[in-house]
């Protein structure tokens, strides 16, 4: 199988053997990084200024650079603008402040339904000339290990073959069941969110992530179907002066950092 021939590609030969070369960065500025993850507060209230949509494409395609599971990108972003929707959409957030007065709204939903779809795109769109027989097979079988099957048959079937051989080996024990393509897919757009706000930071805005809304109202606006789970709705704009309503809490890293 082919991929996408690429005349760019840079290449160094280890022991022999041509193998695809992408230098490490140097210089990243840590502390102008530090601003950003320090400065990123949950902003509960905004100006009036728009973000110009140069800001927010950039924004929304470093989202897009997060790390995903096996590449799919199993993410969408919903950009609410028609002030009808908007105004549904202020609403189903419970009327918060975070989003009444945002310049933008944007619902991220994560799918599970383009597995199958993105695997034989990503085949399709391999960046080298020639696609690895390995990541061939790889993406060959994944739509079939996600595929949890009516009333998750196969993914029980699939549960109880490879608990057989996790007893004489390590096995990847899912994602099998629809519960945990739901958990893949919303592991994976977590972090582009992440990438999402931090961005915004790093243009000058501020954001909040939203769980706090009504998901059958979400989903019954923006006419998602079973397998588009909408995980967070992110309020984008300008802080405003009283806009982080308490100083930010975090306890002892002993709590939570565990060397072993
Ligand atoms: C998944 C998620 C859901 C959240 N939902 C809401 C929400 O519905 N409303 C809200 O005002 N803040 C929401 N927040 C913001 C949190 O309350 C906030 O991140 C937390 O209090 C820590 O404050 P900081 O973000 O300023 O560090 C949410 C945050 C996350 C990560």
């Amino acid at each position: 199988m082919t991929g996408k021939p690429q005349s760019n590609l840079k290449t160094i030969t280890i022991n022999g053997k041509t193998r695809y070369h992408e230098p490490a960065a140097s210089n990243i500025d840590v502390a102008a990084f530090r601003k950003v993850v320090e400065s990123r507060r949950s902003v509960r209230k905004f100006t009036d200024k728009p973000i110009p949509q140069a800001v927010l494409d950039d924004c929304l395609d470093m989202a897009m650079l997060a790390p995903c599971s096996s590449g799919l990108q199993p993410w969408e972003f919903y950009i609410v603008r028609s002030p009808r929707k908007k105004a549904k959409l202020v609403e189903a957030c419970m009327s918060q402040s975070a989003a009444k007065t945002a310049a933008e709204l944007i619902v991220c939903v994560a799918r599970t339904d383009r597995v199958n779809e993105f695997s034989r795109k990503m085949l399709r769109e391999w960046p080298m000339p020639k696609v690895p027989l390995l990541v061939q097979r790889y993406y060959q079988l994944i739509p079939y290990s996600y595929a949890p099957g009516p009333l998750n048959s196969f993914a029980m079937m699939k549960k109880a073959a490879i608990s057989v051989g996790g007893l004489v080996a390590p096995v990847p024990r899912g994602p099998f069941t629809r519960n945990e393509v739901e958990l893949w897919a919303t592991k994976s757009t977590a972090l582009a969110c992440e990438n999402l706000v931090l961005a915004f930071c790093a243009h000058g805005f501020d954001s909040c992530m939203m769980e706090g809304f009504d998901e059958v109202r979400v989903r019954k606006l923006l006419k998602l179907t079973d397998n588009m789970l909408p995980i967070m709705v992110i309020g984008a704009g300008e802080r405003a002066e009283d806009g982080v309503f308490y100083p930010q809490v975090r306890f002892d890293r002993e709590l939570f950092v565990h060397e072993i």
